[in-house]
Order: structure tokens, then sequence, then C-alpha cells
């Protein structure tokens, strides 16, 4: 059944407005000086602009923020489910709070995210983990006032975790990590249900902001000087199908393209089986938009690739690296996300896995071995080969792309590259690291006044994963 997107309303985000005003109001009475929050965020991008969004409604209520749990009057959790080792160090930090809790009770720890969307975790948190005093879902960030105003002034815990999906919140504050860089997610959920993955449970169906309100947010980011700005999505490429007139997600881009101001559009997750020719296209055609395709196979065998229910062949993929890379030659940089160890592969079977890694010649590759989540198709397959083994499978895995990574950027010797720098380089004491277009990493000698710009950087030596270069004298 399709679910319908529902846009949270004017009148709603006013209410929660006139609950930031309590929340302060509290605040003021409770606290001396500003209290401090600190927002703990696991997981991918996504969660990243999504806790954002938490520290700008905080910020608005009178939050200050802290990196130090331990002088927060407030501590969000903002979690993963993807895999089970990122929920399994949620309990571990969680738990590691009880005693500061204990001692000072005014303190309220809250929890979020995704992990908090499935039932039978929150329902753990109620029962284990009682010093929790505030759950919300993935479909509520928004009402995020109004949960802690609750929290703060009753004595009970405020679980809030409703079933309801397809939600868009528009004009929340966002108080962004990084004055250079910013996420702006394009739309939300997944409708792809690929079968090992908890994603389309926690994160519901697939729903894309209007064209206005992203063209709004990114003008205005462009606007501040921002210089890289990545387009999130959990499958950008179906952007736009629910939307009437219907857009696509290439048509998107070139809008984007199309604004006025010196900075570089990324975006990820791509999915294979809605990659379209005209997306290559129009990221070889479009000048600001990188040339970097993050486009996760996750298999390199069609058996396990249909049991992971992720509609298209090998075949079919390596089809469109090889017209992206007709295309856009070698200013093309391609990653990819690889399981490995999905229920019931071989070692044959994984072999096709390393084969198409070579084929192709990543960047750089993702790689995870199969975490079993609850609630997934994949989670009722037979599972017969140990953890011990797979892991073994994943370290012939990385030492090939080592190989590769290390002979691509051999290729780059000599090569000057239009790069943002972004920050402090690991090399040396005066070395800073930048970013090309298909998202390599150079590092060169340099003041730091230079972060958050464009420079020209020449590559004079490459290492395994990054290159070391000098800058170009204009
Ligand atoms: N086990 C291991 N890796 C997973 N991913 C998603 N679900 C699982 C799982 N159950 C990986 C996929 C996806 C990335 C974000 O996480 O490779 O592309
Ligand atoms: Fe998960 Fe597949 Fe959706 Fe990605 S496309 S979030 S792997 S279900």
């Amino acid at each position: 059944m399709p679910v319908e997107t529902r846009r949270i309303s004017e009148a709603e985000l006013e209410e929660q407005k006139r609950f930031e005003e309590k929340v302060s109001a509290v605040l003021g009475e409770r606290y001396e000086r500003k209290p401090l929050a600190c927002v703990v965020t696991y997981g991918c991008q996504q969660n990243v602009a999504d806790s954002e969004r938490i520290k700008g409604m905080l910020s608005a209520m009178g939050y200050g923020f802290t990196e130090k749990r331990n002088e927060a009057k407030l501590v969000i959790f903002n979690t993963c489910a993807v895999r089970e080792h990122a929920e399994d160090r949620v309990y571990g930090n969680v738990g590691a709070l009880k005693k500061y809790k204990l001692a000072n009770p005014d303190v309220i720890i809250a929890l979020c995210g995704c992990m908090m969307q499935q039932k039978h975790i929150a329902g753990k948190i109620y029962e284990s983990f009682p010093f929790v005093d505030l759950v919300f879902g993935t479909h509520v960030v928004h009402k995020l006032p109004e949960l802690l105003y609750k929290s703060l002034t009753r004595r009970k815990r405020v679980f809030e975790l409703p079933d309801i999906d397809g939600v868009i919140a528009e004009g929340i504050p966002v108080r962004r990590d990084n004055d250079k860089k910013a996420f702006l997610p394009i739309m939300y959920g997944c409708n792809n249900f690929c079968s090992y993955c908890i994603v389309p449970y926690v994160r519901g169906r697939e729903r894309s902001r209007r064209v206005e309100d992203i063209e709004k947010e990114f003008t205005q980011l462009a606007g501040e000087g921002y210089k890289e700005i990545m387009l999130l999505g959990q499958n950008v490429n179906s952007y736009g199908k629910d939307l009437e007139p219907r857009v696509t997600f290439a048509e998107l881009l070139r809008r984007l393209n199309d604004i006025e101001g010196d900075f570089r559009i990324r975006f990820m997750t791509s999915h294979p089986k809605d990659c379209t020719k005209e997306l290559i296209e129009t990221m070889a055609e479009c000048d600001k938009v990188a040339t970097h395709l993050h486009l996760p196979f996750q298999s390199g065998n069609n058996r396990i690739l249909k049991a992971m229910n992720r509609g298209y062949t090998r075949e079919q993929y390596l089809s469109l690296i090889n017209y992206a890379k007709e295309l856009m030659g070698d200013e093309l940089s391609i990653t990819s996300d690889i399981i490995v160890g999905f229920p019931g592969e071989t070692y044959e079977e994984f072999l096709d896995t390393k084969s198409l890694v070579e084929e192709i010649g990543a960047t750089s590759l993702f790689t995870f071995i199969y975490s079993k989540r609850e609630g997934t198709p994949a989670a009722k397959l037979d599972d017969p080969v140990s953890h011990e083994e797979k892991a073994k499978w994943l370290g012939e895995l990385l030492e090939l792309q080592e190989k590769i990574s290390a002979e691509q950027m051999k290729l780059h010797a000599g090569k000057t590259f239009k790069c943002f720098v972004y920050g402090k380089g690991k090399l040396g004491d005066n070395y800073l690291a930048a970013r090309t277009d298909g998202n390599l990493i150079i590092e060169f000698e340099g003041g730091e006044r230079l972060i958050g710009t464009f420079q020209k950087v020449k590559v004079i030596e490459p290492l395994t994963y990054v290159l070391r270069g000098e800058i170009e004298k204009v």
C-alpha cells in the first residue's frame, strides 16, 4: 500500500515553536548558566543531518553544546540499526552513563534514531535501562521541543514511537557541524527492501522533498559560502517519483548546478537498479557536480544479488560503470559498499565479488561482514559459514583493494587537481588535506587560511591511500 506523504503543517511547527519557548523558560528557572547538551551520532550521513536539526532545535531552546557527556544536562544518542556492531556500541555507551545519571538526577538521557524505531529494542531500553528518560522514533524528530518539555516537567519517562510513516517536516532550524561542507537531505526512507537491510522498516517509505524547498536551502547554503554540498537519500536515483509533476534526480541536479556560486555538488547513495544513463550524462555535463559515483553493488555474484533482492545483475552493473567511464574517463571515481558472507554465500560466490572489484577499479570500498537483522527476510536464511571464515574473506578483499588503490594512485602522478581544502593533513605538521572532484585525498604543505577554499594542487608522490602534492602557484 503506498503511503501518502504528510508534510508537517505550519500550525504544527508553530506549536513546536511555542514548546521551544516553554522549554527555554523552564531551563532559565532551573539553571543559572546556559545548560549544555551533548548529541552523540552513530551511523550514516542521514543521521548526521538529523542530528544537525536536533541541535538546531536545542539551540533555539537555549542549550549550549559540549562533546563531554559528563558535563551535559542533556545527552542524546542518535542511533543506527544497520549492523549489530553499531547497536552494541549504543548499549555500551548508554550503560556507561548510569552512574552519572544517578548522581545527577536532573540530567536527561535521551535516545532516538533507527534503533529506537524497532519495537523489541525500545522494549529492551524500557526494561533494562530505567535511567533513560526520553525515547523517540525517526518520524517525530520535529516534535523534540514538545517531548523535551514533557520530560523536563513530568516525573514519568517519555516514549514516543508512533508507527506513522511518510512525514516530511520543513523549516526546522539547523545547526551545522561544519561551515564549508553541508549535508542536504533530498528524500527520506527506502522502498527497496534489500533482504538483509533494516532501513526500510525503520525509516519508512520513500518520500521526496519538494524541488522548491531543496532549491531554497541549497541557495542559502551557497550564499553562506558552503563549498561542498552533499545531497542525501537512501536511494537518490528514485528522487521525485512521488512528486507531482514528476521530477527526476538528474533534473534536480541540473537545476542545482545552475545556481550561482563556487561550490561542488556531491550525492549519495545511488542504487544501481535506478541509476539511469540520464544521470550519468548529467554528471558528465554539469561542471559543479563531482565526478564521484558511490554506486554500491554489494556482491558480484548473480545468485547472491537475487537473494539480496537487489534488482540488477553483475552484467547490468558493469554496463552502467562502463558507460560512466566512457563519459567521464579518468576523472570518474567509483566507490561501493560490499557485504561479505551473506547467508549461504559460498567461497566461489565471494570470488565473483573479488573479480568485480578488480574489474571496476574502485577508488575505495566500504566493506561489511553480513550482520543479521531481526525482522528482515535474510534473517530467516541458513547461515552456515562461520564469522572467522567471513573475516578471512574480508581480509582477502581488503588486501586486493589496497593493491588496486595503490595502482590507481600511481596513475595520478604529475596530474593537477582542483580540490577542496577541508582541514589539517596527517603527513606532517604543516600539511593540509584536500579532496578532489573524484573524492581522492591530496595532502600538501600550506597555511591554515587555505582551509575552506578550492585550490589547484599538483601530485608529487602517490602513496597508498593519499596523494602528496604541492600547491600550484598562479
Ligand atoms: N549487514 C551488513 N551490512 C549491511 N548493510 C546494510 N545492511 C547490512 C547488514 N545487515 C550495508 C550495505 C549498505 C551499507 C549502508 O550498509 O552495504 O549499502
Ligand atoms: Fe537498505 Fe537496500 Fe534501501 Fe540501501 S537500498 S537502505 S541497502 S534496503
